[in-house]
């Protein structure tokens, strides 16, 4: 079983270098896949609210074995909850669902400017930080004026911001940013869900010389610039193979062949200066 490595945060926790993410599984599929995962080495998992599986992935860690004390256990807070008022009742919800008394990392899951409540519920989330109920607080899907108005407002910047990378869209600017300031990047849609990352005839000559599989390559990629990914798959096979990265590497040519892949265009098309995700 490999073992992956652990980057240690600004805080001074440590978090694994690669995860697994976790949606668009349901409560059930969680509740199956997510010990399939634990068994073949994944100790970071990745839900949120708006997944609707907390349950699921709260039974599944549960049903594998695997101590708490083993795992990373990382959930969001959706825009609907942001305010003073309502994040300490929606991360009682989220601990509750997962049955678990505190979360590894909390992140808000998107800023919502045009709501414009995300410094308050960052200082809340500091709040609960301080009280024990979660270990590191981070965010997912800010922009460097979202991270420097946190900084202006309250003193701290998030440890960890996730956001939509892979090499087709790789945020050089932002991944700078990130560690000016000692924010870990994380990223979503790491294989790069959405687009034809996983068919490009660079990344397959790549993966042949290596003897290994385009996704492999492509994560070993993120390990080796110090991007934490957290690829999905409802496949044991390919949950494997994902996690496969960190006996090897990539050469100082590949990795520059891969970054020559950037195109700059998101899988997604989500813009977190105007997308509101309630
Ligand atoms: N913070 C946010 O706003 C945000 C947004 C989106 C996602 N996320 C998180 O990030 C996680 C990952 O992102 P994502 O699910 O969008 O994209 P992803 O991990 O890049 O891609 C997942 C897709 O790739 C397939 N796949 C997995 N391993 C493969 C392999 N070895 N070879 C070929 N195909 C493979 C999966 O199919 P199979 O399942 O059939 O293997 C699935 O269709 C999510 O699950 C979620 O936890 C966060």
């Amino acid at each position: 079983m490999p073992d992956v490595a652990k980057h240690v945060l600004r805080d001074g926790h440590e978090i694994p270098q690669l995860g697994l993410g976790t949606y668009p599984m349901d409560d059930a599929e969680a509740e199956a896949l997510v010990p399939e995962a634990l068994w073949r080495g994944y100790r970071l998992v990745d839900t949120a609210v708006n997944y609707g599986n907390e349950r699921g992935v709260g039974r599944g860690i549960r049903s594998s074995g695997i101590p708490r004390s083993e795992l990373f256990l990382t959930s969001k807070i959706p825009g609907r909850d942001h305010g003073r008022a309502s994040v300490r009742r929606s991360l009682e919800g989220t601990l509750t669902r997962l049955g678990t008394d505190h979360l590894d990392l909390y992140m808000i899951h998107w800023p919502n400017p045009g709501v414009d409540q995300y410094v308050q519920t960052w200082r809340e989330m500091m709040t609960a930080r301080d009280e024990g109920l979660v270990r590191s607080i981070g965010v997912s899907n800010f922009l460097p004026e979202h991270l420097l108005r946190l900084e202006a407002e309250t003193g701290e910047m998030p440890v960890v911001n996730q956001v939509e990378l892979h090499p087709q869209y790789q945020q050089e600017a932002l991944r700078r940013f990130h560690q000016e300031h000692r924010i870990l990047t994380e990223a979503w849609s790491p294989l790069g869900r959405k687009t034809d990352l996983l068919q490009s005839e660079w990344l397959a000559e790549i993966a042949r010389k290596q003897g290994r599989t385009p996704a492999q390559v492509v994560l070993r990629w993120h390990v080796q610039s110090g991007i934490v990914p957290i690829p999905k798959s409802s496949n044991p096979q390919r949950m494997a193979e994902n996690i496969d990265v960190f006996e090897w590497e990539l050469t100082d040519e590949q990795m520059e062949r891969l970054r020559m892949m950037h195109t700059g265009i998101s899988g997604s098309g989500f813009d977190p200066a105007v997308h509101e995700e309630m």
